[in-house]
């Protein structure tokens, strides 16, 4: 079995000197690049890819994937699920042993190329990391987290508290005031208390106990869709593509529904009615989160067609008071990062213009 030949539209590249063709591209980058068929036999890689496995393109191409990779690497399951379900992933700092000895750490994103399933193709993205800085980053920035939640909370305190006394005194105001005209402004001295105060909520989070009960995520979705579609007022079509297979498990729904809706409000915002937006489920076997293993995982995507997200947030884009919308609050992304923390999972996102997709990874404890 093989990959049907890739076809690359010349007529863009006819002009092109030879040292510009898209071959010598793909060496300059200093991801590697792999693709495989269906029977993950190396059909093509760039120089990257050849450093990094320790091979030449003249001995890897044709050749089985396992003549060059160790067969212990935990990523083989990974390959064959990408391939048969159709289904892109990304994984960090997964170890990878050449056959040549060396180990190293890399990030992993699989990207199947739409077919028959016996003619499909992976192309898999491979970059080189540390194991340890990327463990370390990962720590550094739940300690990061945890330290802001600190001083928002002392800070929530502070502010709190006095709001409680405008509001009483707005109120008691309001009721001695001889001339009714003049009760306009201690209503909006009122309702900005009110809104300062919800604002301050927001800002803490969800609450930090999680009612759990057995939730069929398909019923979360639906509800979201549902909301959304209503929001846009029949404009918006918002495509499914669930996996009916996955079982129900124990989750706070009123929580995994405001993380959602989090998230496909913004996938709203980014790609406007006009867009697409898609929600997709999938259940991950044997995979690892937060340092434990978990038998089945729900993966739950939110894919949108809209620009992508601003490249400067990326880093920072889980904080909380961190948006690109001159009217947003930032609080929509750290809102769903938490609860999907809380249920022992995470969020995770990958984005290029005309195509974001966040995908939230939780636990099923069933
Ligand atoms: N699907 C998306 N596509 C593009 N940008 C996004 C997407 N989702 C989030 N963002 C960016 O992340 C920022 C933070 O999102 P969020 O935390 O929900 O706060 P807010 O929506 O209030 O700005 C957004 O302002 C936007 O710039
Ligand atoms: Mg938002």
């Amino acid at each position: 079995m093989s990959c049907a030949p890739v076809q690359i539209d010349n007529s863009m590249t006819a002009e092109l000197p030879p040292d510009l063709s898209i071959d010598y591209h793909l060496d300059l980058l200093a991801t590697g690049v792999v693709l495989l068929d269906a029977d993950l036999h190396i059909r093509a890689l760039n120089l990257s890819a050849e450093n990094l496995l320790e091979v030449s393109a003249s001995r890897a191409l044709g050749s089985p994937l396992e003549e060059l990779l160790e067969e212990s690497n935990e990523w083989y399951p990974l390959l064959n699920q990408a391939l048969t379900e159709n289904y892109s992933m990304v994984r960090r700092a997964i170890p990878l042993t050449t056959r040549t000895g060396q180990e190293r750490t890399v990030d992993v994103t699989l990207s199947p190329i739409a077919g028959k399933v016996e003619s499909r193709c992976l192309l898999v993205e491979l970059t080189m990391v540390d194991r340890l800085q990327a463990i370390s980053r990962d720590e550094s920035e739940w300690q990061a987290q945890a330290t802001l939640k600190e001083i928002m909370k002392g800070v929530a305190h502070e502010v709190k508290n006095p709001l409680g006394g405008i509001r009483g005194a707005a109120q008691l105001l309001s009721g001695e005031l001889a001339n009714p005209n003049l009760q306009e402004y201690t209503d909006i001295i009122i309702s900005e208390v009110d809104r300062l105060h919800t604002l301050v909520d927001r800002m803490l989070g969800p609450r930090e106990r999680l009612e759990s009960e057995p939730t069929n995520i398909h019923e979360v979705t639906e509800h979201v869709r549902q909301l959304i579609e209503a929001e846009a007022k029949g404009e918006l079509a918002i495509e499914r593509d669930y996996d009916p297979s996955l079982p129900d498990f124990l989750a706070d729904a009123g929580q995994l529904t405001q993380a959602v809706l989090n998230l496909v409000r913004n996938a709203r915002q980014a790609c406007g009615d006009a867009g697409l937006i898609t929600l997709r489920t999938r259940v991950l076997r044997q995979f690892t989160l937060g340092g434990s293993r978990h038998k089945l995982v729900c993966a739950l995507q939110v894919n949108d067609d809209g620009p992508g997200v601003p490249e400067d947030l990326l880093p920072r884009l889980f904080l909380p008071m961190v948006t690109g919308n001159a009217k947003g609050t930032g609080l929509g992304l750290s809102i769903a990062q938490r609860i999907a923390n809380q249920h022992g999972g995470l969020i995770q996102v990958r984005s290029s213009p005309g195509d974001t997709c966040f995908t939230m990874l939780i636990p099923m404890e069933t």
